[in-house]
């Protein structure tokens, strides 16, 4: 039977929105509660909406009982502080599962590379229902960093570079594109990510907002590229031996 999905994200596995201006939004993120939690390099989120309201970030289908990344239950505690960020999450109309912000620290390019990973978004998803993607509104004003995405995770002729100043909005099919984030720093950046169903809500939404399945790369020479595929290919080799083939490449996050 398969999922609803939007045509949308046939071509590439994502879309860019037009830019959100939020210099008249109050810097909520810096507000609220966050909690360790390891994803893609040195992180921690602050949990918006989790499976039961709880202030963690497990997986939904983690969970007693489990269930799939909808029906997400606001965590009281941050969106008193956050409305806004609520409010946009809420904006689309669809169904909304997993919504935190993320705290990222600064990284380098090959361990973003060595951080790319595919979601499990739709783990428990009925058939027949709407396909889950994953909004991204980068929230800090980080114009050097990248949403880095790969239709295929070794081949970097597959690869997006995404710029994300802020209000940046993008919504990504994190199930099939292997993704993580550059971010060179100096300061952590902080960005909203909502789970999000596929369906005329949020078709509606997007295509309010100028979809583009593609953005000009952010600029980045063949020979880093190569050296970062070089490291990561002696890194991975590296832990296999250690601790098995294939350790992870599923996240949570
Ligand atoms: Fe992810």
């Amino acid at each position: 039977m398969g999922y609803i999905t939007l045509p949308e994200f046939e071509e590439t596995g994502y879309v860019v929105l037009d830019s959100y201006d939020q210099a008249a939004d109050p810097q909520e993120w810096r507000d609220i509660e966050f909690v360790d939690w390891k994803s893609s390099g040195e992180t921690r989120f602050a949990p918006l909406a989790s499976a039961y309201g709880d202030l963690e970030c497990n997986g939904f289908w983690h969970h007693n009982p489990p269930k799939t990344d909808k029906d997400g239950v606001w965590v009281q505690s941050n969106i008193e502080k956050a409305p806004r960020l609520k409010a946009r999450a809420e904006e689309p109309g669809a169904n909304i599962g997993r919504c935190r912000v993320i705290e990222l620290q600064p990284n380098e390019y090959v361990d973003c590379i060595y951080n790319l990973h595919l979601d499990d978004n739709n783990r428990l998803n009925p058939e027949g229902t709407g396909w889950i993607v994953r909004g991204f509104f980068n929230l800090t004003d980080n114009p050097d960093s990248y949403m880095i995405l790969r239709e295929d995770r070794d081949d970097p002729s597959t690869e997006s570079r995404i710029p994300l100043p802020a209000g940046t909005q993008v919504i990504i099919d994190t199930q099939r594109l292997w993704h993580a984030v550059w971010h060179p720093g100096p300061e952590p950046r902080y960005c909203l990510i909502t789970s999000w169903e596929s369906g005329p809500e949020l078709a509606t939404y997007i295509r309010a907002r100028n979809p583009r399945s593609r953005v000009p790369n952010g600029p980045l020479s063949e020979e880093t590229i190569a050296q970062a595929q070089a490291e990561v290919s002696r890194r991975r080799a590296a832990k296999q031996a250690a601790s098995g083939p294939m350790a992870d490449v599923m996240s949570e996050a």
